[in-house]
């Protein structure tokens, strides 16, 4: 039995999650996988603050003392934005260690890049819970594409708008009230400007064309509309015939491979399968040469849907217990 070492780069909401479910975990992990796990640190910027971790658990806010440490198999990143994180995780990889990220800002943006480099130095780099939270919808894209050619993925990639959509038709209230409502639940952020502008689902949908196409379209040609611009006006109405607005983020690719991308307020008709989507909840529509139209539900954020996603790839890169033969 070997053990495993591992680095968690932050300790908010998810970086907390990782902990807890690893910790949670632990006994099934090393019955499934014959490893131990040992958190040897976890990196944050204040150390001074009171954290739920056990007393044994080492916080630093030196990077340098887990990436010059020899010993660390797999890093975990749960910290924001795409600098310094991009930076850390790229010398991660140098060192051959495994990388695993929630940090959608900088996988939009610099995973390929990412992922180029990890397959250069023959390490892996996973991002399961940059998309969709707890949904596997990179696991499932991954295990559709040897076989199959995507075509379009369209979807609702962010539980906060989608509460605020959800709350205006179901209690007819104006979109600042259900905004309120979303912050006063913990479902939106402080500063929710990139959850209701859009920006936060452009750049899940980016991270997706990334996998399914292998490119993204020009970032400035995917118009991007929030759903400040829904009333509850246009909400009544919709539903007074039978239509629903979602947030929807849409990419398609045509047979020359040229890929359109929007995200933006639809109607929707009760024939359509994000019609029932409702509250915090993401959806996902895949659509495929083989199978045709392929739907995941799920939620799209949160401690334990996001850090399960993250220690369900670590699963994968230490790999389960080799079957046992039987032979007679
Ligand atoms: N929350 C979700 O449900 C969710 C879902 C999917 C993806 N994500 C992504 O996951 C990442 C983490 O989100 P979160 O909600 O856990 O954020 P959070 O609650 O704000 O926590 C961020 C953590 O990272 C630490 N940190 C931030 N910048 C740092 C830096 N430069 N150096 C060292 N430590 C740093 C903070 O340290 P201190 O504690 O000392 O401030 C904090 O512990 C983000 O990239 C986010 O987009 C989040």
């Amino acid at each position: 039995m070997s053990s495993i070492k591992v680095a968690i780069l932050g300790f908010g909401t998810v970086g907390e999650g990782i902990y807890r479910i690893l910790n949670e975990r632990k006994e099934d992990i090393q019955q499934e996988t014959g490893h131990t796990i040992d958190i040897v640190s976890i990196l944050v910027r204040d150390t001074s603050k009171e954290r739920l971790a056990t007393p044994e658990t080492k916080f630093t806010d030196d990077v340098q003392e887990i990436l010059s440490n020899p010993a660390i198999d797999v890093i975990f990143e749960a910290i924001v934005g795409e600098e310094p994180a991009f930076r850390y995780l790229t010398e991660a990889i140098d060192k051959g260690i495994h990388v695993i990220t929630a940090n959608k800002t900088m996988f939009a943006k610099r995973g390929q890049e990412l992922a180029r480099h990890a397959e250069s130095r023959d390490v892996q780099a996973r991002y399961e819970a940059t998309t969709a939270g707890g949904v596997p919808i990179i696991r499932t894209i991954t295990s559709l594409l040897p076989a199959d050619r995507v075509r379009r993925i369209r979807g609702i990639l962010n539980g906060t708008s989608n509460f605020i959509l959800t709350k205006m038709r179901e209690e007819e209230v104006s979109f600042e009230v259900a905004l309120k409502e979303a912050q006063a639940l913990g479902y939106a952020e402080a500063d929710p400007t990139d959850d209701i502008g859009g920006k936060d689902a452009f750049r899940k949908l980016m991270i997706l064309s990334g996998l399914a196409f292998g490119s993204q379209p020009d970032w400035q040609d995917v118009p991007i509309v929030g759903i400040d611009e829904v009333t509850i006006e246009g909400v009544k109405d919709a539903a007074a015939g039978n239509l629903r607005y979602r947030h929807v983020a849409d990419i398609i690719v045509d047979d020359s491979g040229m890929l359109s991308g929007s995200v933006g307020p639809v109607l929707i008709g009760a024939d359509h399968p994000l019609y029932s989507v409702d509250g915090v909840d993401n959806a996902i529509i895949v659509d495929t040469d083989h199978l045709g139209s392929l739907t995941l539900i799920g939620p799209g954020a949160g401690m334990y849907p996001t850090g399960s996603a993250m220690v369900g790839d670590f699963l994968q890169i230490i790999g389960k217990r080799q079957a046992v033969v039987v032979t007679s």
